[in-house]
C-alpha cells in the first residue's frame, strides 16, 4: 500500500507523521504522532483545540515554540522510540531553552508524572481525555510550573470538536466513533491508557461525515477499538449492553449497524470503512447492512491474535478458535468478495509449539489478505503481567513470528493473484510513490492499485483492470 494510509499503517509499527498548517500567526506547535489511527485522529483534535486558542502548527521543528509527541504504549518498542525522540528534542531545547516539550496520548497516561519527575524529559504530560485543558496547561508552563492532566473521563468524546484535517489528502478522513475499551484483553494496555469505553453521539458523527463529503472528501473510516460494540442510548456516558437498556433507552438507541446505515445513506459516492471489528461482537445484522450498501467497503479487519482456544482464553478475547472460524464462514457467505485482515501475536505466555501451529493452520484456513504481526511484549500492570509468566524464550518468539510472517507473505500474494484479470472501482488517493506518471488508489477490498495516470486526478472514482500484482500491490490499467 502507498499514500497517506500507508503512513498511518506503518505508524502502528512505530513510524511517524508530522502535521502542518499553513497559518503563520501565533505560537508555533509541532506535533508528532505515533501509534494507531485513533492517535492520529486525536492529533487532529489537539490541533483544532490549539488553533482555536491562537496557536498555529508547523512541520519545522527548528521554528517550534511548543513540541508535542502523541505517544503509543502498545509494545515496549513503541515507548523506546518515543523516549529516543524526547531525548533528541531535549538536545534541541538546549539551543532554545524557552521551547516547551509535551507528551500526549497513551504513554502520558501510563507513566503520568513519572515523565516529569524521574525522567525529566518533558514540561507537560496530558492524557487522551484531557486535551481540552492543553491551552491552559501551556499557560501553566509559561508561569514556570510543570503541568500534568491525566484524568480519564467517562463522557469525553470530543463530539463538538471539528478536527483540523492537517494530515489529509483531501480524499479520505478518519472519524472516531468510540473512545476507550472495556474488553480487558490480558496482554493489552489500552483499557488503562484510554479508559472506559464510550460511544459518541451519532448525530455528531453523521454531521461530521456529511460536512466532509460536502468539502469534497470521498471516503470516511469510522474508528474505535471495537466498533461493533458502538451503542448510543441517548446520552453521553459509559457503554451499556443493549440487553440492559430500559425500554425508553432502547427506543432512542443506535447500534453500530444502524450507525453504518445512516453514514452509508449520506451519498452512494461516499465510501465508508470501519476499524477495528471484534470477532466476539461482529453481528449478522451488521454484515447484512454491509452487503446491502455498495459504498460500505468490503473489507474487515478482524484481529484473531491466536489460533488456539486455550491461548485465546488466557488472552481473555471472549471467543474460541471454532467461534472465530464460524464468523469467517458467515462473513464469506454473506459478503463473498470481502477481504479480511488480522492482527497476530506470537509467543504469548505459555504458548506451546502445537498452539503456535494452530495459529498457522488458522491462517491457512482464512488466507488473510493482510496482517499486522507482533511478538508478545509484556506491558507493566496488564493482567497478563500480573497473572502469567512471560515464559516463551525470545529466540522462540522470534522464530514463531518469522514463520507467521512468511506464511502471511505467501497468502498476501495468493490473495492479490485472485484479483488479476478482474476490474475494480478504485478511488484515487495520491500519486504512486515510485513515479509521478502513475496514480495510486484502493479497491473497495482495500487493495492498493497502481496504474498509469492518463487524464485522471486524485479524488476520482475510476474502473481499473488488474493486469498483474506483487504481494503488496496490484498493477492495472484504467478501462
Ligand atoms: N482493539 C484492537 C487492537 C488494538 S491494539 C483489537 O482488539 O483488535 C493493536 C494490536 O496490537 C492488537 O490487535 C495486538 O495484536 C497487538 N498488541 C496489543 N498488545 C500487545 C502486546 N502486549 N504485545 C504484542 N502485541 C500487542
Ligand atoms: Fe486491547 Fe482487547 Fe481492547 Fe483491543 S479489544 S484495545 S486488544 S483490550
Ligand atoms: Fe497505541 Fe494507545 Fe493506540 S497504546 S495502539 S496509541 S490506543
Amino acid at each position: 500500500m502507498e499514500g497517506v494510509n500507508k503512513v498511518i499503517d506503518e505508524a502502528a509499527q512505530g513510524s511517524l507523521t508530522i502535521i502542518e498548517s499553513k497559518n503563520k500567526d501565533g505560537r508555533k506547535v509541532y506535533i508528532e504522532s505515533y501509534g494507531c489511527q485513533m492517535n492520529f485522529s486525536d492529533s487532529e483534535i489537539v490541533a483544532s483545540i490549539l488553533t482555536d486558542k491562537g496557536f498555529t502548527t508547523t512541520r519545522n521543528l527548528e521554528e517550534a515554540d511548543v513540541v508535542f509527541v502523541n505517544t503509543c504504549s502498545i509494545r515496549e518498542k513503541a515507548e523506546t522510540t518515543v523516549r529516543n525522540r524526547l531525548k533528541s528534542f531535549n538536545k534541541a531545547k538546549k539551543q532554545k531553552p524557552e521551547m516547551i516539550i509535551g507528551v500526549l496520548g497513551c504513554m502520558a497516561e501510563r507513566l503520568k508524572s513519572k515523565l516529569l519527575e524521574e525522567e525529566k524529559l518533558v514540561d507537560i504530560v496530558v492524557g487522551p481525555d484531557a486535551y481540552r485543558d492543553l491551552p491552559n496547561l501551556v499557560n501553566q508552563v509559561d508561569d514556570g510550573k510543570k503541568a500534568v492532566n491525566v484524568i480519564l473521563s467517562k463522557e469525553e468524546t470530543y463530539a463538538d470538536i471539528n478536527p483540523v484535517r492537517l494530515l489529509s489528502n483531501g480524499v479520505t478522513a478518519f472519524i472516531s466513533i468510540t473512545r476507550g475499551c472495556d474488553n480487558m484483553c490480558t496482554f493489552c494496555v489500552v483499557p488503562f491508557t484510554r479508559g472506559r469505553e464510550r460511544s459518541r453521539n451519532p448525530e455528531s458523527i453523521i454531521n461530521e461525515a456529511k460536512s466532509l463529503f460536502n468539502e469534497g472528501y470521498k471516503e470516511v473510516t469510522l474508528l474505535g477499538q471495537n466498533v461493533d460494540s458502538y451503542l448510543w442510548y441517548g446520552e453521553e456516558g459509559l457503554k451499556k449492553n443493549y440487553e440492559n437498556l430500559s425500554e425508553e433507552e432502547k427506543s432512542k438507541s443506535t447500534t453500530f449497524a444502524q450507525l453504518m446505515e445512516k453514514v452509508a445513506l449520506i451519498s452512494p459516492k461516499l465510501r465508508v470503512r470501519f476499524s477495528t471489528s471484534h470477532p466476539k461482537d461482529i453481528s449478522d445484522e451488521f454484515l447484512h447492512i454491509m452487503a446491502k450498501y455498495e459504498n460500505i467497503c468490503n473489507y474487515i479487519h478482524l484481529p484473531v491474535q491466536s489460533g488456539s482456544s486455550r491461548v485465546l482464553d488466557i488472552m481473555n478475547r471472549g471467543y474460541t478458535r471454532e467461534w472465530y472460524l464460524s464468523r469467517i464462514d458467515t462473513i464469506k457467505k454473506i459478503i463473498p468478495d470481502t477481504s479480511i485482515s488480522s492482527d497476530i501475536i506470537a509467543g504469548f505466555c505459555s504458548e506451546t509449539e502445537d498452539e503456535h501451529e494452530e495459529t498457522l493452520s488458522m491462517m491457512e484456513y482464512v488466507k488473510y489478505d493482510f496482517a499486522y504481526m507482533f511478538s508478545y511484549s509484556e506491558r507493566p500492570n496488564t493482567l497478563a503481567q500480573r497473572k502469567f509468566e512471560d515464559d516463551v524464550d525470545e529466540q522462540i518468539k522470534k522464530r514463531r513470528l518469522s514463520e507467521i510472517i512468511e506464511l502471511q507473505n505467501q497468502h498476501s500474494l495468493y490473495r492479490n493473484q485472485q484479483h488479476v484479470g478482474k476490474t475494480y472501482e478504485v478511488l484515487i488517493e495520491s500519486y504512486s510513490k515510485k513515479s509521478k506518471e502513475d496514480l495510486y488508489g484502493r479497491t473497495p477490498q482495500n487493495s492498493g492499485v497502481v496504474f498509469p495516470k492518463g487524464n485522471h486526478k486524485i479524488g476520482d472514482y475510476i474502473n481499473v483492470h488488474i493486469d498483474s500484482c506483487t504481494g503488496g500491490t496490484l498493477i492495472g490499467t484504467v478501462v
